[in-house]
């Protein structure tokens, strides 16, 4: 497919970076998660002492954020910041902790717009995230907007960490889940909201290939 973007939005591991690979593999487009990027920021300010348990150095963040430079690499998935890999880092319990209170700081937002915008302007792309058919590329080829019961999410996200070695219990990844969706979807600078004209679609009962066969089938069809 030519130069097209791909909006996918949607709640708290409801499947969207799993199904946008897929996608983009199947479509030949790049993709980017832009998670990752809001991750990247996060860990970078824990690891600087921008985050403690009291606060949140806002002014700090603000003047550290203009020196970084971002690389997704879209066939690796890796995420280097100022060329340095950080890509496991930023799936930590902690950087899962604080990234939605940083991802709703407008001066964050702004800065990451651009830096997204960018990446989408030559070849096209599938990008997931929060506001990515409303806010990054409201005018994308296709928007799908991703949902699924809370239990169900957690379930998954639980089995994802532990099989990737992180020791956390199911209680805890729905805590998160949930303060995460709050924060997201209650933040003043683009929430995380479905696009009118974006294809919602519920995969609390559906598997990976079936949510994917539902999309290359709105695809095709358009
Ligand atoms: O994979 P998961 O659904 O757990 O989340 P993620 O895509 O890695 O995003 C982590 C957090 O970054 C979200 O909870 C949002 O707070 C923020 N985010 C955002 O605000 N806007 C985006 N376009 C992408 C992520």
């Amino acid at each position: 497919m030519d130069k097209a973007i791909i909006a996918i939005d949607g709640f708290a591991a409801t499947g969207k970076s799993t199904l946008a690979k897929r996608l983009s593999n199947h479509l030949g487009l790049p993709y980017v998660d832009s998670g990752a990027l809001f991750r990247g920021i996060t860990f970078l300010a824990i690891e600087k002492g921008w985050i403690t348990d009291t606060n949140i150095y806002e002014k700090s963040i603000e003047e550290g954020i203009s020196q970084l430079k971002f690389n997704f690499d879209s066939l690796s998935n890796a995420l280097t910041l100022n060329k340095r890999d950080i890509t496991n880092q930023i799936r930590s319990k902690l950087v899962s902790s604080y990234v939605s209170q940083i991802a709703k700081l407008p001066f964050v937002r702004y800065y990451l717009l651009k830096q997204q915008r960018q990446m989408g302007s030559s070849n096209g792309l599938v990008m997931d995230g929060r506001d990515i058919g409303t806010a990054v590329f409201p005018e994308a080829d296709f928007k799908f907007f991703f949902t699924a019961k809370p239990e169900v999410r957690a379930q998954r996200r639980w089995e994802e960490m532990k099989a990737d070695g992180y020791l956390l219990g199911y209680n805890e990844v729905l805590k998160n889940i949930l303060d995460r969706d709050k924060i997201d979807t209650e933040r003043k600078v683009s929430p995380l909201i479905k696009a009118d004209d974006a294809i919602e679609i519920d995969s609390t009962y559906l598997s990976l290939q079936q949510v994917f066969e539902i999309c290359v089938a709105k695809i095709n069809g358009k």
